[in-house]
């Protein structure tokens, strides 16, 4: 098969390293990649939400299936224009459809598909500026910290937490009035504060059948301890260590069961990945959110253990027959540290040489915010390298990480040097 990836984070790098493993992959394209994938596979240079531009690359490469990274093109609808298309319509699509992605699109979507369909969440109401007192009237019912969200999607920044009641009013004011997230605010979720810690769980699905992938916990702030700015994620572990039997049954039954089944009662088509955030308060699991692709920098521990193909899961996927697949997990446990620009998330600067990923043996490093420059790894994003281990435990898989960074260097690098601290 030729297969097209979409995307240039180092989840569409795990993505490219898994597929090219793959006897039944022949070519392998990414777009718009980066310097990682293309040590595997063919970059290409275009928009990923230029349907028209991938139209042409799919026609001319003779693609058999396209596997999106990224929410954006999938939001938009990439998998709704794909079978529009005379030309493209027996083109695979791994990611579900515009109306089921707005699982990630809209929050508000999200809470009404979680409370349809009696899945565990935080309470909520959803305002409009046409209704921003009501809005501080339910504020004023709720006890602090107060929990906002734009509806649509804000690259991540779109969720803010607040102790005060006066600031949370202030704040909702500048969302629906002043546009703070511009469009994705139009609206806004209020919901009620959980008070847990966090995990995600992966789902793949072809719409009827679905198989769960481990469990993974990724660490979102920017500083030690959890504290400082929201980054797109500082590192990860999989599986989760504190996920034993008896909250996976939890989590199978109330949570990935009704929404597989209240995907298919609501009509809404979905091939591909389900990452759900989850919230443990006490022993029980809580949807925070739904995403419709997969985590990033999730992704780049949670593939290293899967043991199947991943070609052919994505073609049972395609084909519906997701329950012929037995899914193989090894055992290890794996981490990852992400290795950012200095100055991240805010600005920073690009274009450093990094050097030593050649010295790097008895770990993944897969390339992120990463590009080539004359035969050089220079650094182009936020985010510029993961490095995934595998150990016992997740202290044995981070320390690999760790020393392994040792051997990396470039100008204001940084990472956190305590993933898995809360575990
Ligand atoms: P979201 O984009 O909805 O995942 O929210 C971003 C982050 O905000 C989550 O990863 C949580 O850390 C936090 N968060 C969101 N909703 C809640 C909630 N209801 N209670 C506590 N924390 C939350
Ligand atoms: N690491 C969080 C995400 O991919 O949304």
């Amino acid at each position: 098969m030729t297969i097209l990836i979409l995307g240039s984070g180092g989840r569409e790098h795990t993505f490219a390293w898994k597929i090219a493993q793959s006897p039944l992959c022949k070519r392998l394209y990414v777009a718009p990649g980066n310097s990682g994938t293309s040590q595997i596979a063919t970059n290409i240079n275009i928009n990923i939400t230029d349907f028209d531009a991938i139209k042409d690359l799919v026609l001319d490469n003779k693609i058999d299936m396209v596997v999106v990274g990224p929410e954006d093109p999938l939001v938009q609808g990439i998998h709704d224009f794909f079978l529009k298309d005379e030309e493209l319509k027996n083109v695979a699509v791994i990611g579900p459809q515009k109306a089921a992605a707005q699982l990630e699109g809209s929050k508000e979507f999200a809470k009404e598909f979680l409370y349809c369909h009696n899945i565990p969440t935080a309470a909520y109401k959803s305002f409009t500026k046409d209704n921003v007192k009501d809005g501080y009237d339910f504020l004023e019912t709720l006890k602090p910290p107060y929990v906002l969200k734009a509806d649509g999607l804000a690259a991540g920044k779109g969720v803010l937490i607040l102790n005060n009641l006066n600031e949370a009013k202030a704040e909702l004011k500048l969302m629906l009035v002043d546009a703070k997230f511009g469009e994705a605010s139009t609206k806004v979720v209020i919901e009620e504060f959980l008070d847990g810690i966090e995990l995600s769980c992966f789902v793949l699905t072809d719409g009827k059948h679905y198989k769960i992938l481990p469990t993974a916990k990724d660490y979102k702030r920017i500083g030690e301890g959890d504290t400082g700015l929201n980054t797109g994620g500082m590192g990860a572990i999989s599986p989760v260590p504190f996920v034993d039997d008896a909250l996976m049954h939890k989590i199978e039954e109330r949570i990935v069961k009704p929404t597989i089944q209240g995907l298919q009662k609501d009509n809404l088509q979905y091939k591909g990945f389900v990452f759900i955030g989850l919230i443990k308060v006490n022993d029980n699991p809580f949807v925070i959110e739904y995403n419709v692709r997969m985590g990033d920098p999730e992704t780049e521990v949670v593939l290293p253990l899967l043991k199947n193909d991943l070609v052919e899961i994505f073609k049972a996927i395609s084909e519906e027959r997701l329950n012929e697949i037995e899914i193989e997990i090894d055992t290890q446990t794996a981490a990852t540290v992400m290795l950012v620009s200095g100055g991240y998330p805010e600005a920073y600067e690009k274009g450093k040489e990094i050097s030593g990923i050649e010295n790097i043996k008895d770990s993944l490093v897969f390339h992120a915010g990463a590009k080539l420059k004359n035969d050089k790894v220079i650094t182009s994003g936020g985010r510029v390298l993961a490095i995934t281990s595998f150990g016992k435990t997740h202290q044995e898989a981070l320390k690999k990480s760790y020393q392994n960074i040792e051997k990396l260097h470039f100008d204001k690098m940084c990472y956190r040097k305590d993933i898995g601290f809360d575990l």
